[in-house]
């Protein structure tokens, strides 16, 4: 069994989709790996990392040569896959909705494509799920980089030249990603709120010692959809949350939006006119930024100023912890991998009626065969 790592050529992307340590574990369970010349350097991993690892390091078409699995953070187009055999299979993040054809193109190329962000939400696959591991990291990161832009301190501190009081921080959208900027900003001294449309969220928030804001007025709502994930909530709901953002945001220095819905565009929760409403110098992370935004005027890969408030919309967000990411991505993979190892033959077999691979699985033997994907 020959799995072959590949060097990720789409913009700002520096991740890497195999370590060192999770190379050695591979080869550990009795396969060979190639890794693409270059691949760890957004990383900080070398070649000779990789080669001290045991792995073979070389060309792309090299590392292709009799390759049976190909791992890869973002999915390269079939077409730069050169020398892949029919049946080749291939596991990385594959966003079939934003790029179909491609999806097209690994069925025409006959590659087995393996979509890792439709990792089904069920306790077996948690430590395969690279959507947690990499919104944990964004979650983080989102608040470092809001306490940079922020022009003050986030704890209170009282000093002899008199007292500086603590930010306040809003997260709206308490799913991973959410959580984990909750808990960073406490850590820093924030005072945080934090809001969803997941009654389940509630005790989460609270429990992490931040207060839950509820639009309360509406009844009989609930946006926990199937698998953990948010529905696209009624009008009536969206126009009292907008109501209650209003007043709490206008109080709030910095704000991480998180919210996302499934195979939908990014709910808008923050408007042009909430923005007007906060003090100039307050600072919005918009992770929702690349699919669509939740915050009116923010924009892909910039650092917006809009009525005096910066909302930044950083592109890859756990890309920005490049080494941490490649690190829980790679061990998401080992144990999707692991978990389908087939101790006697040393080959990966996923059974084609287990509900992860039948959640993962985008094309094989020439076709489409992704339930979503055939209905879309
Ligand atoms: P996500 O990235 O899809 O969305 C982020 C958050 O935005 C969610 O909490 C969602 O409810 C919220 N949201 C959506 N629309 C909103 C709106 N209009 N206003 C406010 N908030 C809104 O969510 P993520 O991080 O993927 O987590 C979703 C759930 O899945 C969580 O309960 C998590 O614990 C669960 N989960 C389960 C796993 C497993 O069992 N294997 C693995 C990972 C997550």
């Amino acid at each position: 069994m020959k799995i072959a790592v590949l060097r990720e050529t789409a913009d700002a992307e520096p991740r890497v989709a195999a370590t060192p340590e999770s190379i050695k574990k591979l080869i550990g369970l009795g396969a060979s790996v190639a890794v693409e010349a270059g691949a760890g350097a957004g990383a900080n991993i070398s070649d000779a990392a990789y080669g001290d690892a045991g792995a073979m390091v070389g060309t792309r078409a090299a590392i292709l040569a009799d390759a049976d699995l190909i791992l890869a953070v973002q999915g390269p187009a079939a077409a730069d896959l050169p020398g892949a055999k029919a049946g080749t299979m291939l596991a990385a993040i594959l966003s079939p909705f934003a790029d179909r054809a491609r999806i097209d193109g690994y069925a025409k190329a006959g590659i087995t494509a393996m979509a890792m962000e439709f990792m089904p939400r069920i306790t077996r696959a948690q430590s395969m799920d690279v959507l947690s591991s990499q919104s944990n990291l964004a979650g983080y990161k989102a608040v470092i980089d809001a306490a940079e832009a922020y022009g003050r301190a986030f704890p209170m501190m009282m000093t002899a030249a008199g007292t500086i009081s603590a930010a306040r921080v809003f997260v709206m959208g308490v799913g991973v990603a959410g959580l984990q900027a909750i808990a960073t900003a406490r850590r820093l001294g924030a005072l945080v709120s934090a809001t969803d449309v997941r009654s389940a969220t509630r005790e989460q928030i609270e429990s992490l010692g931040a207060k839950a804001i509820f639009v309360e007025e509406v009844k009989g709502i609930e946006g926990e959809g199937s698998g953990g994930y948010a529905t696209e909530m009624s009008d009536e709901y969206k126009a009292a949350q907008a109501a209650l953002v209003s007043s709490h945001i206008a109080k709030q220095d910095i704000v991480i939006t998180t919210a996302l819905i499934p195979g939908r565009p990014a709910p808008r929760l923050i408007s042009d006119a909430q923005l007007a409403s906060m003090r100039p110098g307050s600072v919005i992370v918009d992770l929702a930024v690349e699919s669509g935004g939740n915050v009116e005027g923010s924009k892909v890969g910039e650092i917006a100023v809009v009525h005096g408030v910066r909302i930044i919309g950083h592109k890859n967000a756990a890309g920005r912890l490049a080494a941490d990411a490649s690190a829980l991505y790679s061990r998401n993979l080992f144990n999707f991998i692991n978990a389908f190892w087939d101790k006697e033959a040393k080959t990966v077999a996923f059974t084609p009626d287990d509900e992860i691979v039948k959640g993962v699985k985008l094309t094989e033997g020439g076709a489409v065969v992704h339930e979503r994907l055939i209905a879309a």
